[in-house]
């Protein structure tokens, strides 16, 4: 039997040269993703450069049309307006693309896979396209959308690790209501702003004005609403993310969700403080026992000697770090419960879950054709 993606697959990463991209490279080279053929593509501007990996340096070529010849999967880092002028055609070209940006991820005909959560649901949706012929088509053939799969946000990939578990053992439902509140890093804003963080503390040493090029604004020592368009209802675009994908990816939207995001100057890693009401009931020793045991997921909880979640024990790790786990006291017992969790976002909440689908690809067999 075939497989969804060779075993060796050809591969292409569109925005090579950016954060997610950076930790795209680590990652495959950490796990030694079996590939064929690598191609690291970015804007005209890095052009020419080289990228180290595997021991090796690759050339960092332009994105164009052409660029997608020969790749059988394409992780796309570079924004939304690359992903929708280019996935279409990489998927027309043969290549599974699969995209970090926005763009597709509430496209009903999108996959939008986090593999613990929903990797068999997603799988079955992607078998079902592939073997339908997305694959092989003329370049320029309008592309059906299944050769698309979308990763989630990474405030809702970091979030949803923790709370599904509990969403799913809490009984009658899972969870009624959920309040999120973001402590979100400058890595989640890309490379440019991570380094404006950095060049505010040079300055701050250097009794120099803060260098405010990309956020036009005091960062160190600051935190600030995230930077997302604000909408009619006041809420902004990474909260609605939050929310919708949530609801998309649980497959269920009627627990009722809110969220507040928020900027902090903190290179890596985001945090999250959540808030969870359950319809039916789920104590705080049974939401540990829980917790223990769900894949990619590590307590750290102590409180004799108050250390839990930080982004400095998240930063370069896979696992989302769950802690302050405790029953909501303003609530009934059994009925509430507050986490406080920490994921590095440009592993878990991008570039890792990207690769996690990949394998997950190359691994699942291709469903005969109907
Ligand atoms: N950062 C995160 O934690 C995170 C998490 C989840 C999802 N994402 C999503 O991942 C994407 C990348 O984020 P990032 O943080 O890695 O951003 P970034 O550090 O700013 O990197 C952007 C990348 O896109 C490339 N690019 C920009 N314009 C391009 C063009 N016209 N043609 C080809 N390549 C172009 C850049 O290449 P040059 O170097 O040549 O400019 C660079 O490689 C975004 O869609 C973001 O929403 C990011």
């Amino acid at each position: 039997m075939g497989r969804m993606l060779p075993e060796r697959p050809n591969l292409a990463i569109v925005g090579a040269t950016g954060a997610v991209g950076a930790e795209l490279l680590r990652i495959l080279e950490e796990r030694s993703f079996p590939h064929g053929r690598l191609r690291l593509l970015a804007s005209a501007r890095s052009a020419g450069t080289a990228l180290l990996y595997r021991g090796e340096f690759v050339n960092v070529e332009e994105l164009k049309d052409d660029a997608f010849d020969g790749v059988d999967v394409a992780i796309f880092s570079a924004g939304g307006a690359i992903s929708r002028r280019y996935a279409p055609i990489a998927g027309a070209a043969g290549a599974v693309v699969i995209d970090n940006s926005s763009a597709f991820r509430m496209d009903p005909d999108v996959p939008l896979i986090v593999p613990e959560i929903n990797g068999e649901a997603g799988l079955t949706a992607i078998g079902c396209r592939l073997s339908a012929g997305d694959r092989g088509l003329e370049p320029g053939t309008e592309v059906r959308r299944p050769s698309i799969i979308a990763n989630p946000n990474c405030s809702t990939i970091i979030a949803l690790m923790a709370v599904t578990p509990l969403h799913r053992a809490a009984g009658s439902g899972g969870v009624e209501r959920m309040v999120v509140s973001t402590y979100q890093a400058a890595s989640g804003a890309g490379a440019g702003v991570m380094r404006e963080l950095e060049q505010q503390a040079r300055d701050f040493a250097a009794g120099r004005p803060f260098t405010m090029d990309l956020l036009g604004r005091q960062y160190l020592f600051n935190l600030f609403s995230h930077t997302s368009t604000v909408g009619e209802s006041g809420y902004n675009e990474e909260e609605m993310k939050l929310m919708r994908e949530t609801h998309r990816i649980w497959g269920d939207s009627s627990p009722r969700i809110t969220a507040t995001c928020v900027r902090v100057p903190v290179l890596r890693a985001h945090c999250e403080a959540i808030n969870l009401t359950f319809r039916g009931s789920l104590t705080e020793d049974e939401a540990r026992e829980i917790l223990a045991s769900a894949p990619g997921v590590k307590i750290v909880d102590d409180r004799a000697g108050n250390r839990f979640p930080e982004p400095i024990y998240a930063s370069g790790i896979d696992e989302v770090l769950v802690g302050r786990i405790r029953a909501d006291i303003s609530q009934p017992p059994g009925k509430g419960l507050e986490l406080f969790v920490a994921g590095d976002q440009l592993r878990k909440g991008a570039a890792l879950n990207a690769v996690q689908i990949a394998e997950m690809l190359i691994h699942a067999p291709q469903p005969t054709p109907a």
